[in-house]
Parts: C-alpha cells; structure tokens; sequence
C-alpha cells in the first residue's frame, strides 16, 4: 500500500481524522479532526506557541475569523488572491490547471506562468480531465478568487470574507498593537487560528483542505536599524535549496549554516535566516526527519504579491530519502516571507488609522525644513473656496521639490487644473528645526506555519512498520511532546487485584500531570499494537508479579523498542516525566 493510503487508513482507523459531515455525503476540502489527531494537533500548537511565542518574547492575539470588504481591498486579496481554474466540458468538475501541468510535465511552479501559455500546455500535453478523462484542450482556463464571501448582518448585508490568513487581523489591528507595544520596535505578534481557502481541488487529505489551521508570526522590525539575534542560530545547520540552484537542471542542495548562509549572500535577509535557524531546530524538537526537510526558495515568478523575499519549509511525506531534489513527494509546510512595508503601507492607505511607529533618536536632531506659508489675504481673493487646497498643494511641493521655489512664479495642479502663484505669495523659506525623532512604517518579517500539514508530515515521518514477536506491527514514531497520550496503562489480565492497582496507577499518573489512556479490554498483544498506533511512546503493565513483590512493581514498555523495565511504583511518575522529557 502507498505510504499516503497507509496514513489515511491508519488516521482514519484510529480516529486522527476524517472527512468530515460524512452522515450527509461529506464536502471535498473539510476535515474533522479526532480524539487522537485533535490532542496531536493541540500538542504541535502547544510546542509551536512555546517557542515562538513565550521564547521569543512575543505577544499573542486572536482575531476575528471574518473581516469586512475594506480589509482585503486594501491587502491585496480581492484583486489578487486567485488560482488557475480549467472546468470540465464534459462532467462539469473543476480542476487547478497549473496542477495538471505539473502532474502530466516535468514543469515545476506552473503557477507563476501566464495564463495564454497555461492555455497552450494543456492543449500541447492532451491534458485529461482527472475526473472523466475527456481532453480539456480548448478550454479557457480562468482566474478564481479563493476567498469565502459571506454577508455581515441581516438583509443585504455588508459583505465580509472569512480569512484567507490569520495574518490581515494582526496588521489590521496594528494600531493599537504599537501602543501596547509602547511604541518599541521590534516586536513580534502571534496568532494561532482557522483560515479559509475555496480551494478548487482539495487533496492529499489534510494537506490542502479548504479549512485549516495557520500559527503566524508577525514580526515589525526598523529595517535601518534593528538587528535579529543571529548568534542565537548562528551553528544551525541548513539544507536549503535555492532560487538558481532549482533553474539549473544539475543543481543540488546547498548545506550552510545559519551565519554561513548570511555571510554568502545565499539568504538576503537577516530576519529570515534567524526564523530559518528557529524553526529548523523547533521541526527537529517536534519529530520532523532532517533527511526528508527542506527549505525551498521561492523562484522569482512564483512569490506571492506581498513577498520580496520567501522561503518555504518543504517536507518529503511519501518515505523517500535523496540528495536529488527532484525526487520524493515534498509539501510546503510554513513558509517564510519578507513582506516589506507592503501590508502596512496598504492599509495606512485604505484607511485613516496611523500605521508607522514614532522612533525617537538617542540625541535630537538639528535638520533643515521647507516651510511654506502662503499669504491667504492674497490665494482667497484670487481662488476662492479652492484656496486652501493651493496651500497645502504648496506646501506639499516645497517638501518634495524645495528648488521649485528659486523661480519667480510656482505651479501646482489643483483639481487637474494648473495653478500659478507668485513665489513671494508662497513665503517660502528654510527653517532649523529639531526633531525628536521620526515616523517609521515598520517592515514584517513573517513566519507563517501550517498546523495541519504538520500534523501530517508528523504522521508520515513517525509511520514505521517493523516485526515484533513473529507478527508484523506498524507504529507511530512520535516525539514524546506532541503524542496524544503520554503513557497507556494495562492489567495484564482480567483480575481484581490487578484491576485495583491498574486503576491506582492511573489515577496517580494523571495526578501527576501525564496524559494516560486506561484499557482492560483484549489481548495484551493487541492493547500494545493500538497504543503503538497512535504512538503513545510508554505503557505500563500490572502484572501478578506486580502485587507479588514487595515493594510493588510493574513493567514499562518503550514503543519503538518494545524493551520492557521493571519500576517500583513509589517511583513510577517520576520515572516516567525523565523519559518523556529526554
Ligand atoms: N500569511 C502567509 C500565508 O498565508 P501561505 O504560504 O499561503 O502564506 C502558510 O500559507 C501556510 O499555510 C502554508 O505553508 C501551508 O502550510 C498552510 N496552508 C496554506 N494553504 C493551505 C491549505 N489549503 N490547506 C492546508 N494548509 C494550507
């Protein structure tokens, strides 16, 4: 069975997830995570919220999930946030066509080519349609809007969107956020929540749902003036594969350092270095393969409206392992952007808020200003009702051109009219002034992870299938933290006595904080083959020897290895917490 089958039963068996609303046929794109993948998923978001938030010294928000029109006017997303859809001639389906071309060529990213040449490559390659199989040649391939739309209140409404990105709610509240940060640049805000894509075809299960988890990290940085704490990553080892690397037909990875990597010019910015090292080390601590990670650049065509620069974390989720680039099955699980001032600058525009950040210089600054002070007595008479717009058309030309003033006469467009005023009506002058310090549009720096995807790279990257005891067995080698549950524990056989201490056990294991899973049903053999299916890494066993000794022991058994120890049960939650935390 192929590894991506493998995982979906496995999930499904044993309750990861599942399509969701499957009573009523169920919807492409909608998953319902499980008793077992919610816990995983929480655990991820647990690890991901302490290092990238707690460590990092950021603060924490939640948003809305839905925001009203004017939001994604000004972010770019209702003009901008589209994919290629084909539709079927024949059967109606919709497909993603720059999916197909990557499916039936060898041609990477087709995202990033024109939509005529999108065109042409379906009709050169007899591109089918995956649902029927008729030829989708001729077709016109369109642009689609993958927001949700939906209408604020009753009646027509306001209409509003669901998030495409948890992102929009930390820009957009912006304002405020600077003032809690005390007006001190950098800081960092994080967001853990549901975005919604209306993605044209959902596939590979949780991998492209129209429904999924974002963990978002926004960091505002002065781009003159503040620096990240390279050192802290400096030693941290990359594989990365970038932008010329992917263009040239033998290129390879390119392995580096964080500081190598910077020092070489291999990784322009700074800030996204640091969040390279950062989250290589947290998908270490959380069970990703290092053999089977990468971070991927994006090619120049590919990046989207808002990033001057983007590297992805890429995952290989079908169990191969090569220093070839080009094989395995790799998905895109965070990527990391530089966004610039774009989003800032955007909704400063759409809006009357203030998005810059006052940055007060050590010492105050003598510098020279154009000043215009235009004798109203003489613009009123000559202009009228429009004379305070020739003012501050003036005034706003001596900033941007003070030499326009050496001549005799000045002109400024009004209400698409040329205006002529005299230079002496303008008062214009230079001025010594001292300034405190000035208005800065923070630029952000953006790691942005998917939950889901690495919930299921966890699961592809933990599956394993080896031989205990004669009798094939497949296991989830998963990281201590994230496991849903941290220890199973078992009487080893139907029987009172060993019952009551099962039950004690337990009862002093969740006192002591640990996740456990309690089952006395079956065979021993088959209670330990569904723990080591959703990977609890420890079980403990009562067995007759158990209340036979003194003092009382049981048996602790480690997934991967199935080597059992036997442990006095005064010491048993200790034990177990030095072992989970190793
Ligand atoms: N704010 C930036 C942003 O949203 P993105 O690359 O579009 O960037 C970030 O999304 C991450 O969200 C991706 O790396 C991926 O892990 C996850 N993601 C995006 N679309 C998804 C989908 N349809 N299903 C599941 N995860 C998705």
């Amino acid at each position: 069975m192929d590894r991506t089958r493998a995982i979906t039963e496995l999930a499904k068996r044993r309750g990861f997830f599942f399509g969701a609303d499957e009573a009523y046929g169920g919807v492409a794109g909608f998953y319902t995570f499980g008793p077992e993948g919610a816990a995983l998923k929480r655990n991820v978001e647990a690890a991901w919220r302490d290092r990238f938030t707690v460590r990092e010294g950021n603060d924490e928000i939640e948003a809305p999930t839905i925001a009203p029109e004017p939001v994604f006017e000004a972010s770019g997303h209702l003009d901008g946030f589209d994919d290629m859809l084909v539709e079927c001639g024949e059967c109606g389906e919709s497909h993603r066509a720059d999916h197909l071309i990557e499916d039936a060529t060898d041609i990477e990213e087709a995202e990033s080519l024109p939509i005529p040449e999108v065109e042409e490559l379906v009709a050169a390659h007899e591109i089918a349609c995956p649902s029927c199989g008729a030829p989708l040649a001729g077709r016109s391939v369109e642009e689609f809007n993958l927001m949700f739309e939906t209408s604020i209140g009753p009646g027509s409404g306001q209409p509003g969107y669901l998030r495409p990105e948890t992102a929009q709610g930390i820009f957009v509240e912006f304002p405020r956020l600077k003032e809690y940060a005390r007006n001190q640049l950098p800081f960092g805000v994080t967001q853990i929540g549901r975005a919604y894509r209306n993605e044209i075809s959902p596939r590979k299960g949780i991998v492209r749902t129209r429904e999924f988890t974002q963990a978002e990290l926004e960091q505002f940085v002065d781009p003159d003036a503040d620096e990240p704490p390279l050192d802290r990553v400096a030693d941290v080892s990359l594989r990365l594969y970038p932008a010329d690397e992917q263009e040239d037909p033998e290129g390879g990875y390119v392995e580096r350092t964080v500081g190598e990597a910077v020092e070489e010019g291999i990784i322009e910015s700074d800030w996204v270095a640091y969040y390279l090292g950062v989250a290589r080390e947290w998908y270490e601590r959380i069970g990703v393969d290092d053999d089977r990670f990468r971070f991927r650049q994006h090619l120049p065509g590919e990046r989207a409206h808002y990033a001057a620069d983007c590297w992805d974390a890429e995952s290989e989720v079908s169990g191969a392992v090569s220093d070839d680039p080009t094989v395995g099955d790799w998905i895109e699980i965070a990527g990391f952007a530089y966004r610039g001032d774009y989003d800032l600058s955007k909704h400063a525009e759409h809006s009357d808020d203030d998005f810059t950040v006052f940055q007060q210089y050590d010492e105050p600054k003598t510098v020279e200003r154009a000043v215009v002070e235009p004798d109203m007595s003489v613009l009123g008479p000559e202009f009228g009702g429009k004379a305070g717009n020739v003012a501050d058309e003036l005034r706003a030309l001596a900033e941007r051109d003070p030499s326009a003033f050496e001549a005799d006469e000045v002109t400024v467009t009004v209400d698409g009219e040329d205006v002529t005023v005299d230079a002496d009506v303008a008062n214009f002058r230079i001025e010594e002034q001292t300034e405190a310090g000035e208005h800065v549009t923070p630029h952000i720096v953006e790691p942005s992870f998917g939950v889901d995807r690495t919930v299921y790279t966890l699961l592809a990257h933990g599956y394993d299938e080896d031989e205990v005891d004669d009798e094939e067995r497949t296991y989830l080698s998963l990281a201590p933290e994230v496991a849903p549950t941290d220890v199973a524990v078992f009487p080893l056989v139907s029987d009172d006595a060993l019952e009551t201490l099962a039950d004690d056990v337990v009862a002093d294991l969740r006192e002591a904080g640990l996740s456990v899973a309690h089952d006395d049903s079956g065979n021993i053999g088959r209670r330990y083959r569904r723990q080591d299916e959703v990977g609890t890494p420890l079980s403990v066993t009562v067995d007759h020897e158990s209340i036979e000794n003194d003092p009382t022991t049981v048996t602790v058994r480690d997934r991967d290895t199935t080597a059992q120890v036997r442990v006095p049960v005064a010491d048993l939650a200790t034990e177990l917490q030095v072992v989970l935390q190793s």
